[in-house]
């Protein structure tokens, strides 16, 4: 177990104190750091006293202490998993030779990139997320949304301490780049589009949570099998905080479907007028937050057929998730039957990665909507809840702008246009949906739209007072 020096300026398990040099730079990146997060960071409650966990080891049984800090005030820092003795490549062409402690020259330029597009989606999400403090449905909610934001900043200096510490001057440049684009940004948008959506409701927070970070999930396991050490163990170390995204997530939506039904059965009804009249979520609403965002998440995987990904897992790069689940670790006999709109299609295994990992994605996504659905008829409703097919909005890929509804059936352009708000949140809907954030700071009180979770954070009644504003 690696304890954590909190006498140093970067609390670190990685003997920062031990390299000067590198321990100059980062210092040197740091007040650029607090410089971010104070301007594009969460607006207004950087006064506030945050009951918050920090991660203090990377001992799985007890890796983090909770308290109450200020979150200019938070301890980021950089921390590894152990490194396990003798490990090996786990697959590809160099299956079984010893993993790498430093960047072969070969893949750098590569490797830079993924860490690059991993670290981009970090504070990306800080900044999509900055205004949700105004509207909180409680205080366990925004203590909740400050504790996944100064999270992704630690991630982001997970993704820059690799930057600095394997990729030169390339890498320090590249980690002030992920402080200069900005979600958003006309000029400097970040890398990816979902990460350029507003999130201007907590609905969407949610959905952010539930399905966004869920694909966060997914490139983190795939990166933890990286041949790339170092990586391997910022990776797996992540996850171990991911978790708690995914839970605010899918109990947030838990939460949201339990009042609704609430409601629904208070008036006898689930006519969306009436329910919306009433205060609540109506359920065709909240279904078209799930399809509006799962899709815009599936975009993340990549193209159907890729033949980076293919290199990138061949090269020993980026594995598949939970790749000791598998049987074949190299792939170079698979392949894969792929429809796309041209028909079906067979591709090697290795071309079809990215499917591979977006089918398992949604198996996962499926999780949360079975309980959901489970409430919902356990009220006596018939509604329920659904993912959108694959192939529905995709703006990458062999079924990108293909005029697809939701359950995967081709319509004409016309039909498709004229649907399109049958599906995904129109303008009224997400009108309707701001008109429900109002926001509530009353320990233990909760805003009409949303029932109070089961539990309070770390033991604490859900009436704690998670934030104290000032
Ligand atoms: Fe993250
Ligand atoms: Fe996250």
């Amino acid at each position: 177990m690696s304890g954590v020096n909190y006498s140093e300026k970067i609390p670190n398990n990685v003997n920062l104190v031990g390299d000067r040099t590198l321990q100059r730079a980062l210092e040197h990146w740091q007040p650029h750091f607090i410089e971010w997060w104070k301007g594009m960071g969460p607006s207004d409650f950087q006064s506030a006293d945050v009951y918050l966990r920090t991660a203090t080891s990377v001992d799985a049984q007890g890796w983090a202490t909770y308290g109450t800090v200020k979150m200019p005030d938070y301890r980021w820092g950089i921390f590894l998993a152990d490194q396990q003795a003798d490990r090996t490549i786990g697959f590809g062409d160099q299956m079984g030779q010893p993993v790498w402690q430093q960047v072969p020259g070969e893949y750098r330029s590569t490797l830079r990139r993924l860490i690059v597009t991993q670290g981009d989606t970090e504070p990306a999400s800080v900044e999509q997320q900055r205004l949700l403090g105004h509207t909180c449905p409680s205080l366990y909610d925004l203590r909740n949304l400050f504790q996944i934001n100064v999270e992704e900043g630690r991630h982001l200096w997970a993704m820059v301490y690799l930057l600095h510490a394997y990729f030169g001057r390339d890498g320090r440049e590249e980690a002030e780049e992920l402080l200069a684009r900005h979600s958003g940004d006309a000029d400097k948008p970040r890398i990816l589009t979902t990460f350029n959506e507003p999130i201007s409701d907590w609905l969407s927070l949610f959905c952010f949570t539930y399905f966004t970070d869920r694909d966060g999930k997914y490139q983190l396991k795939s990166l933890a099998e990286s041949a790339f050490d170092p990586l391997s163990r910022t990776c797996r170390f992540m996850l171990t905080e991911e978790a708690h995204h995914m839970f605010v997530g899918e109990t947030g939506l838990g939460r949201v479907v339990k009042r609704t039904l609430e409601v629904m059965k208070e008036i006898g009804s689930d006519d969306p007028a009436r329910v919306r009249a009433a205060g609540a979520v109506d359920l065709p609403t909240l279904q078209k937050y799930l399809s509006f965002w799962c899709s815009s998440s599936l975009d993340l995987f990549g193209s159907e057929i890729s033949s980076n990904s293919a290199a990138n897992f061949a090269n020993g790069l980026k594995g598949r998730p939970d790749e000791s689940q598998y049987e074949d670790h190299v792939l170079r006999e698979k392949t894969l039957a792929l429809v796309t709109p041209e028909g079906e299609q067979t591709v090697p295994m290795l071309n079809a990665l990215n499917e591979v990992m977006r089918e398992s994605y949604l198996k996962d996504c499926e999780i949360g909507l079975k309980r959901w659905n489970r409430q919902i008829e356990r009220a006596g409703f018939s509604t329920r809840l659904t993912l959108p097919s694959s192939r529905f909005r995709r703006t990458i890929g062999a079924w990108a702008g293909q005029p697809v509804d939701p359950q995967g059936k081709m319509l004409s352009k016309e039909e498709y246009e004229k649907q399109l708000y049958s599906w995904i949140p129109s303008e009224a809907d997400r009108a309707f949906v701001h008109s429900l954030m109002q926001k509530v700071v009353e320990p233990g009180k909760m805003a009409a739209w949303i029932a109070p979770p089961d539990r309070g954070i770390n033991n604490l009644a859900v009436g704690y007072e998670y934030v104290k504003l000032h």
